[in-house]
């Protein structure tokens, strides 16, 4: 990294990241979740703010502290991250989606406890939850909605770029930042890697590295799609 010498070149940019993993509850004591550390959403968010960004961190169930001089905001369900982005993506120039939302969530949480009945258990029923990338590439805020940057995340564990390109044109952001996951890569370790596919149709490979570098590099990627 660029340690000391980073360009402040996201001065005066409003930035809003979504960072962790969202928990839908089943019930009071439990809930559906995944493995997604945080570390790279708030390797972007501490790298953002090295740069000169104001930043505004929805971070869902991330074990550890917020980097300093971020605005961190705790939210836990894919609905709640959802409200939030929504909430506060007027006031921003770039929206990162680095959070792991689930894709589902069960139709209700018991409110209760679920008891052991020796019986055979109840399937857990459950609904979709919106897609918030998606959401948030159609109806663009911001002061300059038509200049508002969008960046996604996929986690693929095979035909990465193939996979990624399909899922970029789906959600409609202008970058989508894919990790290749399984065999112990990327998922609660320090160091990532990955392709960085443009709506343009570049592919920027990023080499494994520490988070900290990779987010400074997909912020390079950001800047030159700036406004002046
Ligand atoms: N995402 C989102 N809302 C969802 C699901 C995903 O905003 N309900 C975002 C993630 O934050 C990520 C991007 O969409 O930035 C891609 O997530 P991914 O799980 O790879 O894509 P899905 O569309 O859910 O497709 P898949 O069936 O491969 O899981
Ligand atoms: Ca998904």
């Amino acid at each position: 990294l660029r340690r000391g010498t980073l360009p402040l070149d996201l001065t005066g940019r409003n930035v809003l990241i979504s960072a962790g993993g969202t928990r839908e509850a089943i019930d009071p004591v439990r809930f559906i979740g995944n493995h997604s550390s945080g570390r790279q959403g708030y390797a972007l968010a501490a790298t953002a703010v090295a740069r000169g960004a104001n930043v505004t961190l929805i971070s869902a169930n991330v074990g550890f502290s917020g980097p300093a001089g971020v605005d961190v905001r705790p939210v836990t369900s894919a609905l709640e991250l959802r409200a939030a982005m929504l909430h506060e993506r007027d006031k921003a120039d770039i929206v990162v989606m680095a959070a792991a939302v689930a894709d589902f969530r069960p139709d209700t949480a018991a409110v209760n406890k679920i008891k052991k009945t020796g019986d055979t258990p109840t399937p857990i029923a459950l609904v979709e939850n919106p897609d918030i990338l998606l959401e948030l590439s159609r109806h663009r805020g911001g002061v300059s909605p038509q200049n508002q940057i969008v960046v996604g995340f996929a986690a693929e564990t095979d035909n990465v770029v193939e996979n990624g390109r399909a899922k970029l044109a789906r959600k409609g952001c202008d970058l989508l930042v894919v990790n290749q996951v399984g065999q112990g890569r990327a998922f609660g370790t320090t160091e990532n890697q990955a392709s960085v596919l443009a709506v343009d149709g570049t592919v920027t490979e990023i080499e494994h590295a520490p988070k900290e570098d990779v987010a400074d590099r997909i912020w390079d990627l950001v800047v030159e799609r700036l406004p002046a």
